[in-house]
């Protein structure tokens, strides 16, 4: 896409990736794509604020190209040393070598380790400004939102905060890069999610303290390094932002993600009579078969509900192995106080339960029922199904939110 002008003199020189499969290596994006946003403030001194992804660099030079000569740039600034803001340096400073890398001092030895750069690298301070002309740029600490070198800059002629990680989605920009000018919100609110929980939820604490750090300032526009520009409504992705990290301390919102497996369809039937028992029950549920669905798309409704069901049959003596691939991400991304319940088939001596109640005790799960059967469901483990699924339903619409959470 063309550079956009965002403000005077202010440019977005972004790049969309559409080619990508794997964000992360892990989170699939091949229907969604993701941009990286990055900014050029054309000044007595030019600045280029975050850079892109190292296969995207020609496009990347290019949309520099159409507002200054490469050669004539004074700074970049590098909010956050991933490799998906970062990838395109070692060609930049190749090009331009007088330039100046501003960053956080933790990032300065994380730019000897990951692209042997050692030369023209400022650390500033947090709180530290740097006059370009007409423009002030003003930096702030926020580590841990992504990673412990990140910061963010502040731009107070135009009142802008350029976020980094923070307040980004996946979702390869439309064609337009503002919110006022997108016709399809819930796309990226929905991909702004999953990119909250597969990425930065783990750093719910940080997020917080980065708004709250950041309260004091009148910001008009919010610019992230991925997705969209918030200039009409800059408080509606921090209200976001704010919810969704909230959710690393209390159970969440009420309502049931319904996880299930099945070799041989013992386990889905049980399953779709446990989904018409908590469908009476006015709790909203999210149905995932976690042999088709990547675990990227299922964390999210994890994160907001309050309320898990796991049906998952025996296999080789324990739980149905892709079933434990997500309790494990579950884990390793800190979703926790959750209530639970669960139930399968097994064929003979069964397993699939067995270690579940340390498994959630790790994870502040409550584990509120759970039942087995043997092969094929019979009319009797049917109706035991339904009615499981009426009890967790009521608990979960009922009073989800736990006093002691
Ligand atoms: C590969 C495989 C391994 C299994 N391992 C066990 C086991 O160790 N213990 C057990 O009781 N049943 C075991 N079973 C039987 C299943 O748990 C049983 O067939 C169950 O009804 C499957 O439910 P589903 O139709 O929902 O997949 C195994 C089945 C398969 C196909
Ligand atoms: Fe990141
Ligand atoms: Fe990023």
């Amino acid at each position: 896409m063309p550079a956009v002008e965002i403000c005077p003199n202010v440019y977005w020189i972004g790049v969309n990736d559409r080619t990508t499969d794997l964000f992360e290596g892990i989170w699939p994006i091949s229907h969604e794509g993701v941009s990286y946003n990055a900014y050029l403030i054309d000044d007595e001194k030019k600045a280029i604020l975050d850079l892109a992804k190292a296969f995207k660099t020609d496009e990347f030079f290019e949309a520099i190209g159409e507002i200054a000569d490469i050669g004539s740039l004074d700074y970049v600034v590098i909010h956050h040393l991933e490799p998906d803001h970062s990838g395109v340096l070692s060609t930049l400073i190749r090009i331009a070598p007088k330039i100046t890398l501003l960053c956080s001092e933790k990032c300065k030895e994380m730019l000897a380790s990951f692209y042997g750069i050692t030369e023209n690298v400022r650390a500033v301070k947090d709180g530290e400004t740097i006059s370009l002309g007409k423009h002030t740029l003003q930096f702030f600490m926020t580590p841990h939102v992504h990673w412990p070198e990140t910061m963010m800059t502040y731009e107070s002629e135009n009142q802008i905060l350029f976020s980094c990680d923070a307040f980004g989605g996946y979702g390869a920009l439309r064609g337009t890069i503002f919110d006022d000018q997108c016709t399809d919100h819930s796309f990226y609110e929905t991909e702004a999610l999953r990119y909250y929980v597969n990425i930065v939820a783990k750093f719910s604490g940080p997020v917080l303290r980065a708004i709250e750090k950041l309260s004091g300032l009148d910001v008009r526009i919010i610019a992230p390094s991925h997705g969209l520009i918030w200039r009409k409504d800059p408080g509606r992705i921090v209200h976001l932002y704010k919810t969704w990290a909230g959710y690393a301390g209390n159970p969440g919102e009420p309502g049931i993600t319904l996880m299930y497996a099945s070799m041989y369809g013992n386990t889905e039937k049980m399953m779709n009579a446990v989904a018409q028992g908590i469908s009476g029950t006015g709790a909203e549920i999210e149905i995932f078969d976690v042999a088709r669905t990547h675990v990227s798309y299922i964390l999210p409704s994890l994160w907001t509900k309050s309320g898990v069901v796991i049906g998952a049959p025996t296999y080789e003596g324990s739980l149905f192995p892709l079933m434990i691939d997500v309790l494990n991400m579950v884990a390793v991304k800190h979703i926790r106080k959750k209530r639970a319940a669960v139930f399968g088939s097994y064929g003979w001596s069964g397993g699939a339960q067995r270690g579940l109640e340390k498994r959630f005790e790790s994870l502040q799960w409550e584990l509120m029922d759970q039942f087995e059967f043997c092969g094929a469901p019979t009319a009797g483990d049917i109706r035991q199904g339904v009615e499981f699924g009426r009890k967790f339903g009521e608990i979960i619409s009922g009073g989800s939110a736990r006093e002691d959470a």
